[in-house]
């Protein structure tokens, strides 16, 4: 596994790959690799020639109260297993190098950033779009991997591809979850013992949504109050939101009768979850 932290020198070395035709999948990380990611890695080094993993706490993507300085790191963890999934090339700059003195240049994805976790977390999305964009310049990929877990900023990233014409394929994979249902995440780290029993709610309120949806159910105020109630009833649980949207506009319907996202946010203590699912409707 080549490790580069210039982009200069990982910029010289993917022009040569591409000069022998070599096809690139990425996985752009902020590191404290979990199943997630690696199952990214794993589908990536299935479907492409060389697999590129970015390691970068991005700050712009970070409001001035979140937990920029708190993020979990485990760099040499992060190494290890990046070697195992197969992982051909690892990218780690520092934040200077990425935001050099003077950097001024943002990439803003209007309207589908100004609701769910766009409207709890002014900013973030622009951080994703520009840090993802500046990536994808430096990075050349054919392919690129996201959880679905963070589903409104895959749509984000898709949408941004698709508006600047970059020649990007970009993809969303399966949530990989705990065996008791909870959703992979760098931030399931920070759940103290019973924190971590009680984060549990957000994948029983998603489960309820999809059994209501099998047996019938379509009206979105009926299927968000009984997800509310499974949340409600974790003291340690605070909802920021539950949604149940358009899949590609992230509107909010009030009937289910396409494709859709049933997304919620919830504060487990200080810690903020996402999960999701998609369903098909005709
Ligand atoms: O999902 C993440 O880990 C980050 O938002 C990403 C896509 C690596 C951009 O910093």
């Amino acid at each position: 596994m080549q490790v580069f932290e210039k982009i200069k020198d990982i910029s010289n070395f993917i022009k040569e790959l591409k000069a022998q035709k070599k096809t690139i999948g990425f996985v752009p990380t902020m590191g404290f690799l979990h199943e997630g990611h690696l199952s990214l890695m794993r589908y990536a080094k299935k479907v492409t020639d060389v697999v590129v993993v970015s390691i970068f706490v991005n700050p712009a993507q970070f409001g001035p109260k979140e937990d920029f300085n708190t993020y979990p790191r485990d760099i040499e963890g992060d190494k290890g297993k990046c070697l195992d999934a197969g992982v051909d090339i690892l990218f780690m700059p520092s934040a200077s190098e990425i935001y050099p003195e003077g950097y001024l240049t943002y990439v803003n994805v209007e309207k589908i950033t100004d609701v769910m976790c766009g409207a709890s977390r002014p900013g973030h999305f622009k951080g994703v779009a520009t840090i993802v964009a500046k990536l994808f310049d430096i990075v050349k990929p054919d392919k690129a991997f996201f959880g679905q877990k963070d589903y409104q900023q895959t749509l984000v990233i898709k949408k941004m591809a698709a508006d600047l014409n970059m020649d990007i394929d970009v993809e969303a994979l399966p949530t990989v979850r705990e065996p008791d249902g909870l959703a992979m995440s760098s931030r399931n780290s920070y759940l103290n013992e019973e924190e971590r029993k009680a984060a549990t709610c957000l994948y029983w309120s998603l489960t309820k949504a999809e059994e209501m949806i099998k047996n019938g159910e379509r009206n979105s105020a009926k299927i968000i109050g009984d997800m509310q109630k499974i949340i409600e009833a974790e003291k340690l649980a605070r909802i920021d939101y539950i949604t149940i949207a358009d899949a590609e506009t992230l509107e909010e319907i009030k009937t289910i009768d396409k494709k859709a996202v049933i997304a919620l946010a919830v504060w487990i203590g200080k810690t903020r979850l996402i999960d999701n699912i998609v369903v098909n409707m005709k």
